[in-house]
């Protein structure tokens, strides 16, 4: 009991700066059992950057933005993957390992771009645009990703679209990624409707209005926001490009232009930045809980698979992704 409570002391001195005193006592007992059900079952848990501080520094394996858990998910020898993130990502998983049990805590954490965009579209994109090859953002279902030439994420959309050598693409669904990107590469982009419910919040005058009231704030964007955003930022990338710009750079004062719990993670390791928080909730990702992650555990709940066929024409297009450096 005593080397218990220990072990769930030393996580709280982890997260004290971004978790109130008043509100550990609630997340320590889910703690200590998802430790002990994940040695039982032989589990790990891949949680996404906007995972809240209790999910993200006090039971993950694994962390990281959408590229890297991929990445990652391959390589997993575990027997069971939770995924502590929405269902995409989940579902990437299970294409790249196909043999583990990959868990989703909650199988309503959706997406609003996987929702913007059907296979069918895709299908008539093509014969509107014929030989237009198609990049597919991974925030989507694998039925659209398996119409798709090769996906890609917020971290190597640049590099994807170049490594194609084409003038011209069809880029789907997220708009505004797509207008991020045509202007950093000048390839002419064929792009779809789909938006981030989060990042299309933030607008132009936000920024204006953070950088009046926080002379000297280096601003970093996710490429998710409006042009117009990222146009007056100091930066854009990935999740993981934003906390690795903070790692090198260590402004005095930044405010990241994302979900909200993106500050509190990055925030926990560095204690000499201040971090200004406007941010956006994604409610699809706070559907994942503690006590989620330990019911998902503990009933093996909730299964995510890909029927076979699909699975095949999905993985070629994430491993094509994955396969550009
Ligand atoms: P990245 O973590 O890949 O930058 O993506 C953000 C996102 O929208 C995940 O929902
Ligand atoms: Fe989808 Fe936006 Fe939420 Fe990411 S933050 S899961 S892109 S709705």
């Amino acid at each position: 009991m005593l080397v218990e409570q220990t072990r769930a002391e030393a996580l709280y001195e982890r997260v004290r700066t971004v978790i109130p005193p008043l509100e550990w006592p609630a997340f320590a007992d889910d703690i200590e059992a998802i430790l002990e059900l994940k040695r039982a079952r032989n589990a790990v848990i891949l949680a996404h950057n906007y995972q809240t501080p209790e999910i993200f520094h006090c039971v993950s394996d694994i962390v990281g933005d959408s590229l890297s858990l991929a990445r990652e998910a391959m390589e997993v020898e575990a027997d069971t993957i939770v995924l502590a993130g929405v269902h995409f990502m989940a579902e990437t998983a299970k294409l790249l390992n196909p043999g583990k049990t990959v868990l989703i805590p909650d199988e309503r954490a959706g997406c609003s771009l996987a929702e913007s965009i059907t296979a069918n579209d895709v299908r008539a994109l093509r014969e509107r645009y014929p030989g237009v090859p198609v990049v597919t953002y991974v925030n989507t279902s694998a039925a659209v990703k398996a119409e798709s030439d090769i996906c890609c994420t917020s971290g190597n959309a640049r590099a994807v679209i170049e490594s194609l050598g084409v003038p011209r693409v069809i880029m789907i669904p997220d708009e505004f990624l797509a207008q991020n990107v045509a202007r950093e590469t000048g390839v002419e982009i064929i792009t779809w409707k789909g938006h981030c419910e989060v990042h299309e919040l933030f607008d132009r005058a936000d920024i204006a209005e953070l950088r009046e009231a926080y002379p000297g704030v280096t601003v970093l964007a996710h490429p998710e926001c409006p042009p117009e955003v990222v146009e007056v930022s100091d930066f854009a990338g990935s999740t993981a490009a934003m906390s690795a710009y903070v790692s090198e750079r260590k402004p005095a004062r930044v405010a990241l232009i994302t979900e909200c719990s993106m500050s509190d993670n990055v925030a926990v390791d560095h204690p000499d930045v201040e971090f200004v928080r406007p941010c956006n909730l994604c409610p699809h990702m706070k559907r994942i809980t503690l006590a989620g992650i330990r019911k998902a555990l503990e009933e093996n709940r909730y299964e995510v698979t890909v029927a076979p066929e699909l699975a095949v024409r999905a993985r070629r297009a994430v491993e094509r992704m994955l396969a550009v450096r």
